[in-house]
């Protein structure tokens, strides 16, 4: 198990958003959370594949990209190529284990990380089958499609469901929680077995970013 932090974009000023980037690499996260939606999968609109390709070089974190899009098989790849470090792609975007198998092997032969992703409303089931082959699943605490919601406690009981999964069988597998975390939502995280905690509204235009990012960990 580890403790990374990943502070997501969503929440930051855009104006100024190298700034914001660099203030995160400065406090030792480990990941950089990108929110792609596409105003089909889910109504907002938000980071875009030249985005990603603007920044992606010029820090030292993992550039995580969340595509909340509806055709995740031609998406996943340009973001590979615009400079993913891991690609997360929503379950319920594709019709069936397989559909999403391939796009996992297309993120690993392009050598890109390949995560899967369960909406509020999804089980643990539907994803088991790809356990063995992705990188990282994760596990959505509120839905998907805007920063600032509140914490939905349904996704505690699928991490710890998926902890058991990995450690059971050893797969080579993180789990992320992405939607209303804060110091005490993180704490049951933590606890439940999660990995990686995703953080918008709670660190990104606060004075004191330096000490929350510490609170999640
Ligand atoms: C929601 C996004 C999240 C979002 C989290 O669809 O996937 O990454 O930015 O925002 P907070 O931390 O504010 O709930
Ligand atoms: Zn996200």
């Amino acid at each position: 198990m580890n403790n990374f932090v990943a502070p997501s974009l969503l929440a930051a000023d855009k104006t100024k958003l190298l700034d914001e980037i660099k203030l995160v690499e400065n406090e030792g996260c480990e990941y950089l959370h990108w929110d792609v939606m596409d105003g089909v999968f889910v109504p907002n609109t938000s980071y875009t594949v030249e985005d990603v390709s603007s920044f992606a070089k010029k820090h030292k974190m993992i550039n995580d990209v969340h595509i909340m899009v509806a055709n995740p098989k031609e998406e996943a790849i340009k973001f590979a190529k615009a400079g993913a470090d891991i690609v997360t792609f929503h379950i319920e975007a594709v019709n069936c284990p397989v559909c999403a198998g391939k796009i996992i092997n297309s993120l690993h032969a392009l050598n890109c990380k390949a995560g899967i992703s369960i909406k509020p409303g999804t089980k643990v089931k539907a994803i088991e089958p790809l356990l063995d082959k992705v990188d990282l699943v994760l596990v959505m605490s509120v839905e998907p499609g805007k920063g600032g919601q509140k914490f939905m406690p349904v996704a505690l009981r699928k991490i710890k469901k998926l902890r058991r999964l990995i450690d059971k069988n050893n797969y080579n597998c993180l789990i992320e929680v992405d939607g209303g975390i804060n110091n005490e939502t993180a704490k049951k995280c933590r606890k439940c077995g999660a990995d990686i905690l995703v953080a918008g509204s709670y660190l990104f235009g606060h004075e004191d970013i330096k000490e929350r990012i510490q609170t999640l960990r």
